[in-house]
């Protein structure tokens, strides 16, 4: 049987501030893993085996420091987890100012293009690694006023298959996570409303909201040995939400 073992790794992970990706680096700390966490915000994680880095996934220079500073601490980067994000601007297209909709694209997809590339050339150096997007429902299916988060988060799923290609030949597995509503920050202000909750669990074939660990769990799966054999894939993990007409 291959490995479910997170004792010795490390991993970086961003958005770890605040739901999937705090979710991510709460599990892989209790596991054993060292984690090294990339937020805007602060994190109230307090461990010897976590370090934060108050840091913007689109600051090239600043993600390209973390990453040597984290090789001269431990050594290695076992696995990436790139979970932050930023909601749309919740308008038709024809009415999002374009720097409103470029900003959504750097932080949701250039963001994670850009830490994937620093994290990536630590891996193909070890010939060894794992990375998982955190992708969306949305990257495939869609209501009104979302086109510029659903257009990014399309771009997160293209980005992960084209980037497994590209890392394959290193032994780096790809893979991207597609969560459904689940309660985090991002949501928290419209599930608290209790009509706004009801009506979002109707559509769930599972009938309740997703919560962090919901979505962590497929994502520690993947970071993990028993994913070997598949890349460039993404996984719903949406309470079936995906499978309805
Ligand atoms: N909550 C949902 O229903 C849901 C559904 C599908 C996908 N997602 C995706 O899951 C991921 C995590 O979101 P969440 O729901 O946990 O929301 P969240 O707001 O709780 O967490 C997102 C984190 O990303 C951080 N972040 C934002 N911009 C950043 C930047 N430029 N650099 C570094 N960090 C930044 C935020 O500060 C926050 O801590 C996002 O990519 C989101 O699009 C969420």
């Amino acid at each position: 049987m291959k490995e479910f073992n997170f004792k010795g790794k490390v991993y970086i992970v961003t958005g770890a501030s605040s739901g999937i990706g705090k979710s991510c680096a709460d599990q892989l700390l209790d596991s054993g893993a060292t984690v090294a966490g990339i937020d805007v915000t602060d994190c109230d994680i307090d461990l010897p085996s976590y370090s934060h880095y108050k840091a913007s996934v689109t600051d090239e220079d600043e993600i390209n420091k973390i990453a040597d500073d984290v090789i001269s601490k431990h050594g290695k980067i076992d696995g990436l987890v790139n979970a932050a994000g930023i909601w749309g601007n919740s308008k038709p297209f024809y009415e999002i100012e374009t720097s409103d909709w470029e900003k959504i694209i750097s932080v949701n997809l250039t963001g994670m293009f850009i830490v994937s590339k620093s994290v990536s050339k630590v891996m193909m150096s070890q010939k060894a690694g794992k990375i998982v997007n955190i992708s969306c429902l949305r990257s495939a299916i869609f209501r009104n006023n979302m086109t510029d988060y659903a257009a990014s988060k399309g771009g997160v799923v293209a980005l992960t298959s084209a980037m497994a290609l590209d890392l394959a030949p290193f032994n780096i597995q790809v893979n991207s996570v597609a969560p459904g509503f689940t309660y985090t920050g991002m949501t928290k202000n419209s599930f608290d409303n209790e009509a706004v909750r009801k009506q979002s669990e109707a559509l769930i074939p599972e009938g309740r909201l997703g919560q962090p660990e919901d979505i962590s769990n497929v994502v520690l799966f993947l970071l993990s040995g028993l994913s070997d054999y598949m890349t460039g894939t993404n996984v719903y993990a949406d309470g079936g939400y995906h499978i309805q007409k």
